[in-house]
């Protein structure tokens, strides 16, 4: 017997909780970008997919900040309209994870946890070196939705660096379940992290 949760009338803790443990594994969009002072960001979201490929399109949705502000990455996206997403693979597991942690705007995450970048190609935020694959993007448009309201960011990729063996396997490569649960691609191991 399945239990029903209605919209509206269930408690909406539930109903956002229900939402993180059903829709999964989601794919983790590991993002790099760069303050107008030229600070770089670095910060998880899940909430994301591809959506075309022709022109490849990707969306990703980012929440504000508990007191209302924008998160740091949806501001420098606003701002300067470029950014990177890197893949995760397991041995960024814990760093990725970390790096969704608050920081304040001008400290980068990316040097505070000692993650290497490298240049992108044609745009100015770096991306992480090391991981499988990492796709440049411009922004096409910030949509706001729902009550908080978020900014749903769609953009176009325009580079995407990656391993050979990708297009073969995709092996190692990290997941997002319900709660704090990680999912690596080709392995039992679901790792919790806290
Ligand atoms: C695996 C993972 C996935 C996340 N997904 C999202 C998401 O989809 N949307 C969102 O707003 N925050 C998400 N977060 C939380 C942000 O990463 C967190 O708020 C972060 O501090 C934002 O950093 P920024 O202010 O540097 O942009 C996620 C965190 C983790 C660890």
């Amino acid at each position: 017997m399945l239990k029903t949760a209605v919209v509206g009338e269930a408690e909406q803790k539930l109903v956002s909780k229900l939402i993180f443990n059903t829709v999964v594994p989601r794919p983790i969009a590991w993002i790099t970008t760069l303050s107008k002072e030229g600070v770089v960001n670095l910060a998880p979201f899940s909430f994301y997919n591809a959506v075309t490929t022709k022109p490849p399109i990707i969306i990703v949705s980012i929440g504000k900040r508990k007191d209302g502000n924008p998160k740091d990455t949806a501001r420098n996206i606003r701002e300067t309209k470029e950014f990177v997403i890197n893949v995760v693979s397991k041995e960024f597991l814990e760093k990725m994870h970390l790096s969704g942690k608050d920081f304040p705007p001008e400290v980068s995450e990316a040097k505070e946890l000692g993650i290497e970048l490298e240049p992108s190609v044609l745009i100015k935020p770096p991306r992480v070196k090391g991981v499988p694959a990492a796709l440049e993007c411009r922004l096409k448009e910030i949509v706001e939705i729902g009550d908080t309201p978020m900014d749903l960011v769609i953009g176009e990729v325009v580079a995407i660096h990656y391993r050979e063996e990708l297009l073969e396997t995709q092996r190692g490569i990290v997941g997002r379940l319900g709660g704090k649960y990680y999912l690596v691609i080709g392995e039992e191991v679901i790792e919790k992290l806290d």
